[in-house]
């Protein structure tokens, strides 16, 4: 069965990958970029398939969310799915800039990384609901991290916010399988991808590559390849589940 499916952050990275998998597997995607319209109209247009749509807009703010979700609701006619990949890393560590720098990096990155899910998520359950023929099929997937379980040592506000995008998935995992719709969320570990690349430079790239026994990181296409199977076709008793897609770099 063909879904309408909401990718945010698809102008690159990870994002762009899903909206790949999604549209090879015959699905039709709103391409969805914070600022970077160019980016979404490139991989919109060079998805396979005819009826993709580009949606762009901050989620930082509630209005932001509730634009970006209108027009990828008006665009594709509805919407099946929703993919909430969009987030930021800002490093903060605890022990240096003051705390007003320690303050605005916490508020950017809980804004983006969990309010804007936690809302897309709430206008997405309420999208499913008021559907005349019912939410069956509906599904939500989020992109969190392993920072969430192994610990954010140079962005705690980052780990944090992972932490509570696994939480918020579990939670709507329970409260919405009463009405047949289905939530989970993978973890991955370093990609790369322009987020993972500075870390991936030098020294540091030598010891995070070390981190996992293939002795490498995660191309955005196998993030891409597991959220594509949550998103369409993984059996709903997988519904809750927070997948590690780390290369056995952190076994918990
Ligand atoms: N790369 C990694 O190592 C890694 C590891 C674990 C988890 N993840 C997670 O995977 C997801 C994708 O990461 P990535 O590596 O592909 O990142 P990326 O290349 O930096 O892409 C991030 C995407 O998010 C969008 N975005 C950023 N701020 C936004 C805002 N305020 N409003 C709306 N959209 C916004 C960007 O669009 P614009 O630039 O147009 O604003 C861009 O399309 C993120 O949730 C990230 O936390 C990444």
């Amino acid at each position: 069965m063909n879904s309408n499916i909401l990718v945010t952050g698809a102008g690159r990275g990870i994002g762009s990958a899903i909206a790949a998998a999604l549209a090879e597997a015959g699905h039709t995607v709103a391409v969805h970029a914070g600022h970077d319209a160019e980016a979404a109209r490139r991989v919109a247009a060079a998805l396979p398939g005819s009826g993709h749509a580009v949606v762009v807009g901050d989620l930082a703010s509630p209005e932001g969310c509730r634009q970006v979700f209108a027009e990828a609701v008006d665009q594709l006619g509805g919407l099946d799915v929703l993919v909430n990949n969009a987030g930021i890393f800002r490093s903060q560590p605890v022990t240096s800039g003051s705390f007003e720098d320690w303050e605005a990096a916490w508020r950017q990155t809980i804004d983006v990384n969990l309010m804007a899910p936690a809302n897309l998520c709430r206008l997405m359950a309420g999208h499913l609901l008021s559907r005349s023929q019912g939410p069956a099929g509906g599904r939500l997937v989020n992109v969190g991290s392993r920072g969430a379980y192994r610990g954010e040592p140079d962005n705690p506000a980052y780990g944090a916010s992972k932490a509570g995008l696994h939480a918020l998935t579990q939670s709507l995992a329970l409260s919405l399988a009463p009405h047949g719709i289905f939530a989970a969320a993978v973890a991955p570990g370093f990609v790369d991808t322009r987020m993972g690349r500075p870390a991936l430079e030098g020294e540091s790239g030598v010891a995070i590559r070390a981190q996992s026994p293939f002795n490498r990181v995660a191309e955005p296409e196998e993030v891409a390849a597991t959220v594509a199977w949550l998103a369409t076709e993984a059996p709903i008793w997988t519904s809750g589940t927070i997948i590690d897609v780390n290369g056995a770099s952190h076994l918990r």
